[in-house]
């Protein structure tokens, strides 16, 4: 008993074990920047159609992004046919999906990517499609028979009461397919919209991800809003994530409409502190060429993907600054990222001391700018971390042991 306790304390993570997402996942989902657009008669190119995924894949594969690591082209809500076929089984609308979803899923293959679908532990889906309630089994079978990578599995028209049978039903049938389905919850944003407690413990038992915050909007505020979630951190989730099971505050907006350069990289920057999945929502055929880049960052993509998988949590607070850390690789290595949440005015000069910054030895340090890669030079233990930060923006370091 002794043992077991000891144990639970130090390693935390009693994840899912169907051999996906042992790094955060990567990849691109329609629902932010596409919702439920299904007027192919007058969008032809911007509808919720096998169109539009084939030609999300055919750019994430020929354009960098999946070099970069995005890997999970995403199907969200609106993509059913109103009712089931004659066997009870799911089809997709047969005109906006005319060749079937195991077409797609083939032609998604066939790019080196994997297809994820949208369904809902409820009797309809968010925008009222038929849901999986009394029906996880077939569905199940359907989605690994049509060769879906991920299921993304929505929170709506179901009595909470209800949740954690059907979200655990759902994944013990996805795992009797045999099929490897990384399988994206919105259990307990379910049980936070009921004003119940999300028990993060038993939801990255049974799921990969673990949505805990309501759906990202294209806003600064919406970010601002899980950024101060994640501070919080509500019910300790941070603590619980690691390979096999992440928390997941929702896609990344950038490269939308709304979010200035900084902000894009304030994003960017904490979504990979958080170990959080990268699931872009924006229109890959149109971007501005620094968000594309941002996007494709090599150094904060490392800091997300990094093997401990231990999420970065607020280690200090000044007024309006937060400064994040998380332990990566190589060993002793710490990434840090110190965000002005202050809106307008000019940069704020910020000094941090290192050690305020470590739990362990008195070691010099090797400063690396994330961003950029650029060797910013050495700290002693006793010396400052200062930098420059802009209104709503974010300076993110890596150091390692010198
Ligand atoms: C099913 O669950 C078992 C036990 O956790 C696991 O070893 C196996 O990899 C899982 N298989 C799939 C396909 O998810
Ligand atoms: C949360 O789930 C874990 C694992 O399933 C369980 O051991 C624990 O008792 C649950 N906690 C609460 C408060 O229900
Ligand atoms: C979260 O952790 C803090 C400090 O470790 C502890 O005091 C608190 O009870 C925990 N809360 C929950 C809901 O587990
Ligand atoms: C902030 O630091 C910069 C150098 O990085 C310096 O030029 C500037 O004077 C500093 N501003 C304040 C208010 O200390």
């Amino acid at each position: 008993m002794k043992l077991l306790t000891f144990l639970a304390g130090v390693s935390a993570v009693a994840a899912l074990n169907n051999g996906v997402a042992r790094t955060p996942p990567m990849g691109w989902l329609s629902w932010e920047r596409f919702r439920c657009n299904i007027d192919c008669k007058h969008d032809p190119s911007n509808c919720i159609s096998e169109n539009l995924y084939m030609r999300m894949a055919d750019i994430i594969a020929a354009e960098g992004y999946k070099e970069a690591g995005y890997q999970y082209v995403c199907i969200d809500d609106c993509w059913l046919s109103k009712s089931r076929d004659s066997n009870g089984r799911l089809q997709p609308d047969p005109d906006r999906f005319p060749h079937g979803m195991k077409a797609l899923a083939d032609y998604v293959h066939s790019k080196g990517l994997k297809l994820g679908i949208y369904e809902d532990v409820g009797a309809e889906t968010c925008a009222r499609y038929p849901g999986s309630r009394g029906h996880y089994q077939t569905d199940a079978q359907t989605f690994a028979e049509w060769g879906i990578d991920l299921l993304k599995f929505d929170a709506c028209n179901i009595n909470p009461e209800d949740f954690d049978e059907g979200y655990r039903q759902m994944g013990f049938y996805l795992n009797q397919t045999g099929r490897p389905i990384l399988y994206s919850c919105e259990w307990a944003i379910g049980e936070i919209m009921h004003r119940r407690q999300a028990n993060y413990t038993a939801i990255l038992e049974v799921c990969n991800t673990c949505r805990n915050t309501v759906d990202i909007t294209d806003q600064w505020k919406s970010v601002l809003n899980k950024v101060n979630n994640y501070a919080k951190d509500s019910g300790n989730f941070s603590k619980i994530a690691g390979p096999g099971g992440w928390n997941d505050p929702d896609e990344l907006v950038i490269g939308d409409f709304s979010l200035s350069p900084d902000q894009e990289r304030t994003q960017m920057a904490l979504w990979s502190m958080w170990a959080a999945p990268l699931i872009m929502s924006v229109d890959l055929r149109n971007m501005r060429p620094e968000s594309k880049s941002l996007l494709q960052n090599k150094g904060v993509i490392a800091v997300n993907q990094d093997p401990l998988g231990i999420p970065g949590t607020v280690r200090l607070t000044m007024r309006k600054v937060s400064v994040w850390t998380r332990p990566i690789l190589p060993k002793g290595s710490l990434a840090v990222v110190v965000f002005n949440s202050q809106s307008g005015g000019a940069p704020l000069n910020v000094s941090v001391p290192v050690h305020r910054l470590i739990n362990g030895n008195a070691l010099d340090y090797l400063i690396t700018d994330t961003f950029t890669g650029s060797k910013l030079g050495k700290l002693t233990y006793h010396q400052d971390l200062t930098v420059r930060v802009n209104p709503t923006g974010v300076v993110m370091v890596t150091m390692t042991p010198a």
